[in-house]
């Protein structure tokens, strides 16, 4: 069984098809690429997955169970979690809260407990400031655990989301663009990032990035949307070399 699969999901907005009945299946640890040029559907499929938007028709599984339906915080607790496109931090607050914030959504301590201060509650604090720390220091945040996120370079945010989305413990990770910004060594990293985080939390991950070397290098298979329709899908030589792909996407 597929750890994710779209049967035909489609969304439009008004006249406009975003995602136009889109047909893929993710195998469980697949490092699995969506790319293809702007407006063609990619962070719309994201939306879709996480319940930010409904889709028009159409089934999306997760662990074959339809997901249709849910609300994102279902889904989130279901196990998928993604970085945004735009990102989306608390900047006034520091990283290592960024992160914490992220976490309680998942630890059990309630809220009077953390008032009282219980010593399950206050363990748990412990448990919840060691693991955001642990995860800092995965990313190479781990110096600038204090340091407000607005304060971050464009690539260092782009890593705390990682972070963030890492402390929800998901079995699937979408990530948006997670190298814009990013200069090309600071790119490699990431690659090795990403893979790295794959094998140790035994991930699945969905990746979406424009920057061609990087995708080909590290995605197992790739899909190609275009105007919303998926124009290919296969392993990276095989996408790369495809005249469809070429033409919409790739040029010259
Ligand atoms: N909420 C919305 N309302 C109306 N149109 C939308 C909405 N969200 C996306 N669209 C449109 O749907 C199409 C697909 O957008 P989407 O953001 O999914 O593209 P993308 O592949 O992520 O592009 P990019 O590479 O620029 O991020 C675009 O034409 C966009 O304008
Ligand atoms: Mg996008």
């Amino acid at each position: 069984m597929s750890i994710f699969e779209s049967r035909g999901a489609t969304r439009r907005f008004g006249g406009l098809v975003a995602v136009d009945s889109v047909s893929f299946a993710v195998e469980q640890g697949e490092i699995f690429g969506l790319i293809g040029p702007n407006g063609a559907g990619k962070t719309t499929m994201f939306n879709l997955i996480t319940a930010l938007t409904p889709p028009t028709s159409g089934q999306l599984l997760f662990q074959g169970q339809n997901i249709v339906g849910k609300q994102p915080h279902q889904i989130a607790a279901m196990g998928i979690a993604r970085t945004f496109q735009n990102i989306r931090l608390f900047g006034n607050l520091s990283a290592l809260e960024n992160v914490k914030v992220a976490q309680h959504t998942h630890t059990h301590a309630n809220v009077f407990a953390g008032i009282l201060g219980t010593p399950g509650a206050r363990e748990e604090a412990r448990r919840v400031e060691a693991k955001a720390r642990e995860l800092l220091r995965l990313v190479g945040l781990g110096e600038s655990a204090d340091e407000k996120a607005k304060n971050f370079s464009y690539g260092d945010q782009r890593r705390l989301e990682i972070a963030r989305a890492l402390a929800l413990e998901p079995k699937l990770l979408l990530l948006d663009e997670p190298g814009a910004g990013m200069n090309p060594n600071e790119k490699g990293i990431l690659s090795d990032l990403i893979r790295q985080i794959r094998d140790q939390f035994n991930l699945t991950i969905i990746l979406i990035e424009h920057h061609v070397p990087l995708v080909m290098g590290l995605c197992d298979r790739i899909a190609v949307l275009n105007f919303g329709q998926l124009i290919a899908l296969g392993k990276p030589a095989e996408v790369q070399s495809d005249p469809a792909v070429i033409d919409a996407y790739l040029g010259d």
